[in-house]
Order: C-alpha cells, then structure tokens, then sequence
C-alpha cells in the first residue's frame, strides 16, 4: 500500500529534506584529496546532531554508519573506512537518510574533487538529468511506471547503462515503503500516482554495462565490468501543482531557482 501522506508529516519530511541538502551542501567544502570516507561520516555525523536529524542507516540490518559514500566503481552502499582515501578526480557519491520528529528524508549528490574529466562531467549530468526527468513525471493521474521509463530513456538516449538490480522507493516514517521506483520500464504500468504520496527517485547509472554485484564486506556495490557509476537521489512528495522537490534548497513552485 501506498501511504499518503498529510499536511504535518508532509512539513516534517520537508524540515527533515531541507536539513539535509544543507548537509550535503556543505560536503563540498570538506571533500579534499586526502581525506578518508570514514571521516566524512564522522563529520555527516556531527552535522546531523547538530540538526536534531536521526540517521536512518546507523543500525539499519547491522550497518554502523550515518552515510554511505561510494567512489568510482563503487555504485551504491560503499562503507565508510579509514583507510578509503580520496583522490583528485574521484568521482564520489554520498548518500545520507535521515529523519526529523520521525519523519524521513533520503538523498544522494556525486562529487568531483578537482576538476572532473569530461566522461565524468557528462556522467553526472545525465543522472541528474534523468533524475529530474523521473521527477517531472511524478504528477497526479500519472502512473508510477511513468517516472521509471523516463529515467531509463533519458540514460540510454546518452549511451549509459542503468542499474536494475537497486530502484527507488516510497519514503515516510520508514525509509524504505512501497512502492519500489524501478529506474527502467515501459510507461503506462503500476498504480496511479496522488497527491500526498512521497517518493524517493534514485537512477544510478553507468559508463559501461549495468551488471553489479556486492562485494565482500556485504554492503558496497560495485559495476561487474569496473566502469564508473553516478548515483543522485532526492525525495519529492506529490502535489496538486506538480513534484515538490524536497531535498533542495531555494524551491519555488517544485523547481529549483539557480
Ligand atoms: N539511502 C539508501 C537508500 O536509498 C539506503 C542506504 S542505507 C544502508 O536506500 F543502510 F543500506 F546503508
Ligand atoms: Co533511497
């Protein structure tokens, strides 16, 4: 079942988004070549405290940490490490979840430390383009697979692989709820979409194939044929007018405002 969600759980999920992108904001000016993920996590840690934010990862299934950051082939769920040091020109995903009065927000950024090669500048720009496109399907009337299809066409129109075996999902009280958001499928399929439903939408995207597999430490996910991966994510929630984006900052009317 789908939950919708009302007015109050809505502003708390919004509270909670914009927290959020703040925090991931504000990874930019701390992601330096020579820094470790397991002291970006401590520091994503300290920013959520701060913030009155509950890490919805931090025990979820045994997991210790308040992010997951994943470099290069690294696709999703990378594991925070002391010894994992970022490079010039790694190309770095932070995923964060995180819940204020019990209500959830989830996002994921790409980072470039330096400037990034040009394949990997493009890499990025089509997941955050295909993830906008899903966004802008989500609009009342429309069914789920719409957004699905959307993202997939907008990946593949550039040559890109899409992962299949991780999706998108409905977020709220729990950061994983029904439904599953695939990032591929044939529009016109699944239930339809209504206002107060809130959705996290998540492409992760490759330069080569999209095979992935997990490796040992039973978390990170990486690309079977070591190509680089992108992954962005923001939650959005359903409105009469149209997706409200919100896990970022200086909205208006559901769009971003440069
Ligand atoms: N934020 C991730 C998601 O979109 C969840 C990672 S939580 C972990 O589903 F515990 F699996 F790391
Ligand atoms: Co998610």
């Amino acid at each position: 079942m789908i939950t919708i969600k009302n007015k109050l759980s809505i502003q708390k999920m919004h509270h909670a988004g914009q927290e959020l992108a703040e925090v991931l904001n504000g990874i930019k000016e701390i992601i330096v070549p020579g820094v470790s993920t397991l002291e970006l996590d401590a520091w994503i840690d300290k920013e959520l405290k701060k913030r009155s934010l509950i890490s919805q990862s931090k025990g979820y299934k045994g997991y210790k940490h308040v992010s997951c950051i994943s470099v290069n082939d690294e696709v999703v769920h990378g594991v925070p490490n002391a010894e994992k040091v970022i490079n010039e020109g790694d190309l770095v995903k932070v995923d964060i979840c995180a819940a204020w009065k019990g209500y959830c927000a989830d996002a994921a950024r790409c980072y470039v430390v330096g400037k990034p090669a040009m394949e990997v500048q493009k890499l990025i720009e089509v997941a955050q383009s295909a993830l906008n496109k899903g966004i802008e399907k989500a609009v009342p009337g429309n069914r789920l697979s719409d957004i699905s299809a959307s993202i997939q066409e907008e990946i593949e129109k550039h040559g890109f692989g899409v992962v299949r075996d991780f999706a998108g999902h409905g977020i709220g009280k729990s950061m994983h709820e029904a439904p599953e958001i695939l990032n591929y499928g044939k529009a016109g399929h699944g239930p339809f979409l209504r206002p107060g439903m809130t959705f996290a939408i998540e492409p992760m995207i490759t330069m080569g194939g999209y095979q992935v597999y997990v490796t040992e430490d039973g978390w990170t996910v990486k690309t079977k044929d070591k190509s680089l991966s992108a992954h962005v994510e923001d939650t959005i929630v359903i409105t009469e007018q149209g997706p409200q984006i919100l896990t970022r900052k200086n909205l208006q009317n559901g769009a971003e405002v440069l």
